[in-house]
């Protein structure tokens, strides 16, 4: 090691310590990038690690988070007491699995301190009893719909054709899944328990998606009590209109439309979030717009689940329906130019595998040229990729 490196070293563990001072603990939400002391480890961890070193730790990561997946599937982390310990034999019994197996899968937590053994017996630590709860329910969707196809990504490229590759009927997702010719959605429809966990997921990263605070909806209030003020195109199961609503009452539900795959618009019946007047509407956004000439059609992490050429045919299909003053309103992350948060990496990795896409605003204002669109103002949310990219039709 050279000099400079140490020295590199010594300064960042004195601006460690100089942090830890003001430490006022670590942040309890998923998918937030961690305080600046712990960012400062990650660096001091990367400069005093050797190049083997790292990929050492890399591959024993990538296996943790497997084994990890396996102990929730059997039932494990879930079986451990609160407080107290369990043998082997308790355990491998409580979960009928087998006892040679389940000791070598715990061999690998143990090592890395996420469960702790003691006198021949398991005890959670604080980290792998949240996973025991409701952070398993989102650890699992990200390994499910992620991770898994994730993996096989060199295996998929050397398989797939450029031109197969770039549809999203021919994924990595699909085709991991053995369903190839069929849309993510379709696959995940007939899965409801990995449909759970999405929206399970999808509702817990919501503080980096927020609904409010940073668009003036009001701007969209009609002076006409017949024309239709926001169309909420894949909007779910009507939380989305729910909150903005409430954010802003001048908006008259009677003016709003939410618009969404059959399964879905069953949902956000059911589901008793939506104001009273609100329009319901099965509708395939990937076919011509029903509503015309809204004054905003709303799409809220949608644009992040399809493809350049997708997204391009579903603006499309809208485009034909607007009014000279109708907005496309993109309710998306929108990349910061330098390093990613790792909320969007993730995401993006994710939707690399079922053939979306998180967009810089450049990417946003290709598609949407593309599409007859051009982008009148970005709205970002303070402190936040997540904004809104405001777009009107494109003057002749
Ligand atoms: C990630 S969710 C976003 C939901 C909501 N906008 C939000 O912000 O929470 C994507 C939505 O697109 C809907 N969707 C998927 N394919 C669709 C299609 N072909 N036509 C209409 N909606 C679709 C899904 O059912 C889902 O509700």
């Amino acid at each position: 090691m050279t000099i400079d490196e140490l020295s590199q070293i010594e300064a960042l563990a004195a601006e460690i310590a100089e942090l830890s001072r003001t430490f006022e603990g670590s942040s309890q939400h998923f998918m937030v990038d961690g305080p600046p002391c712990l960012k400062k480890s990650e660096e001091l961890v990367a400069l005093i690690q050797s190049p083997a070193e790292h990929a050492t730790s890399l591959i024993a990561k990538t296996m943790e988070t497997a084994v990890i997946r396996t102990l929730l599937s059997l039932n494990v982390l879930q079986t451990i007491p609160t407080p107290g310990y369990i043998s082997l034999q308790d355990l491998a019994a409580a979960t009928e699995t087998q006892p040679y197996l389940l000791e070598r899968l715990l061999r690998v937590v143990t090592r890395s301190g996420f469960i702790i053994r003691e006198n021949e017996a398991y005890c959670h630590t604080h980290t792998s009893l949240a996973y025991a709860g409701p952070l398993g329910g989102l650890f699992t969707p990200c390994y499910d719909e992620g991770i898994r196809a994730l993996i096989r990504l060199p295996e998929y490229l050397s398989v797939k054709s450029k031109e197969e590759a770039k549809s999203a009927m021919h994924s990595p997702f699909t085709w991991n899944e053995g369903q190839e010719g069929k849309t993510t959605f379709e696959i995940l429809s007939k899965m409801p328990a990995r449909t759970k966990g999405i929206h399970t997921l999808s509702m817990n990263v919501q503080h980096l998606r927020p609904y409010a605070g940073f668009f003036d909806f009001n701007e969209l209030v009609s002076k006409d009590p017949e024309r239709p003020v926001f169309v909420d195109v894949g909007g779910g199961n009507g939380h989305v209109i729910k909150e903005i609503l409430q954010a802003f009452p001048r908006i008259r539900p009677e003016q709003c439309v939410l618009e969404d795959r059959a399964e879905t618009i069953e949902l956000a019946r059911t589901t008793g979030l939506l104001p009273a007047g609100v329009q319901l509407l099965e509708h395939d956004y990937l076919t011509r717009q029903p509503i015309s000439n809204a004054k905003a059609y709303h799409l809220r992490a949608v644009a992040y689940n399809l493809g350049d050429a997708e997204l391009v045919q579903l603006l499309k299909q809208i485009v034909p329906v607007m009014g000279p003053d109708s907005k496309v309103l993109i309710a998306e992350n929108i990349l910061f130019s330098d390093n990613g948060t790792t909320f969007s990496t993730v995401s993006d990795m994710i939707m690399l595998c079922i053939g979306g896409k998180e967009r810089t605003e450049r990417n946003f204002r290709e598609v949407l040229d593309e599409a007859g669109l051009t982008i009148d103002s970005i709205h970002r949310a303070s402190g936040l990729e997540f904004g809104i990219v405001e777009a009107s039709l494109k003057m002749p």
